[in-house]
């Protein structure tokens, strides 16, 4: 028995270091200590040993029986240290140069959030944000756009479930509901109930509609609103503050026109165009670009401002649209694939 046992150990001593797949790691663990293994049929063999030499045999098999797991456990962790390192690939030597060819380039939405605000601080105006999910306050019924108003249908959208709780977006009412931003008109509110006048700020960031992608639509897409509140505040300022930053942005011949409009937190309020014959790929004599207006003295009542002391206008647009202008790219969903090779022509 103890040569029997020994003979065991030899073999699997020499077999185990040599399994090279789980399969065989598998049939060799069942040749031996499986119910028809070696160490198995070893064991059966207990009865028939006499009842004196019984100890010393039993402590023989159960030190093969250690021995032999110690095999099992060994070939066990060498097997899954070569699948973790097939999983790997070869190593990687951080001290190498990357393989990336040189740094990052910005976001063309980046590019121009960046170059409007760079526009608008050289004018006084002050950068702040606004939080994505808003309530409908903000959104809506502080801009006097209460529920049953049509202009609130088309943006009433992506609500939010009534148990949602978001602790750093303010509610203004206990029940009112938090919904993703439609527009960035919002920030007018939250700004102006945060301060007194004279304002001046501009708000970037991405907002949220039930548009169906195509080349000239996103569910979300992002815009830049502007609001300015102080005394005598006239439609003139508005228009030479538009004059003025598409002609900073597009070049001296880029002119803008109002045409009338409906929105309810401005009056009177008004759709801007540009004139882009100058723009690469657009060949439109007038593009839509935004809304804008004198703030309505409800909103100023709404949020505490004398509208007999106080005026001022407000405007919005997307920056999609002034990206695509100011570059000639014809597909909005360009911006969002993150294609290096789109990417990369605007480093
Ligand atoms: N919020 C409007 C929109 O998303 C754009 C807009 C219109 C903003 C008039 C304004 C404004 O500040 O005065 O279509």
């Amino acid at each position: 028995m103890q040569d029997q046992l020994a003979a065991l150990l030899a073999k699997a001593a020499a077999e185990f270091p040599t399994l090279a797949t789980r399969p065989d790691f598998e049939a060799a663990k069942a040749r031996f200590v499986g119910p028809n293994g070696e160490l198995t049929a070893l064991m059966k063999q207990m009865g028939g040993v006499p009842k004196e030499q019984k100890p010393i045999v039993g402590k023989l098999v159960n030190e093969a029986k250690t021995a032999l797991q110690a095999h099992l456990d060994a070939a066990l962790a060498r097997l899954e240290a070569a699948e973790l390192a097939a999983r790997l690939g070869p190593a990687v030597d951080p001290p190498l140069p990357s393989p990336d060819r040189g740094p990052g380039t910005f976001h063309p939405l980046t590019l121009v959030r960046e170059e409007m605000t760079r526009i608008l601080r050289k004018v006084g105006f002050t950068v702040v944000e606004g939080p994505e999910v808003e309530t409908e306050y903000y959104c809506f019924d502080a801009l006097n756009t209460p529920a049953d108003h049509p202009a609130r249908d088309a943006q009433d959208t992506f609500y939010l479930p009534a148990a949602a709780r978001f602790g750093n977006v303010s509610k203004k009412t206990p029940d009112e509901r938090y919904l993703l931003r439609t527009h960035t008109s919002s920030v007018q509110i939250r700004t102006m109930l945060k301060g007194s006048p004279p304002i001046r700020i501009v708000s970037p960031g991405r907002v949220y509609r039930r548009d169906t992608t195509d080349a000239t639509h996103s569910a979300n897409f992002h815009q830049l609103e502007c609001l300015y509140v102080d005394k005598n505040v006239t439609v003139r300022d508005l228009k030479a503050l538009l004059d003025y930053i598409f002609a900073s942005l597009l070049g001296k011949e880029t002119k803008t026109r109002f045409r009338p409009h409906y929105f309810g937190y401005t009056e009177p309020s008004f759709e801007v165009d540009l004139s882009a014959t100058h723009l690469p790929k657009v060949n439109k004599p007038w593009i839509e670009i935004g809304g804008c207006g004198m703030v309505d003295p409800v909103v100023f009542q709404d949020v505490g401002y004398d509208p007999e002391v106080w005026s001022g206008y407000a405007f919005g647009m997307g920056l999609e649209r002034l990206a695509m202008l100011l570059y000639g790219i014809d597909d909005i969903r360009y911006f969002y694939q993150n294609d290096v090779r789109f990417l990369k022509q605007f480093a």
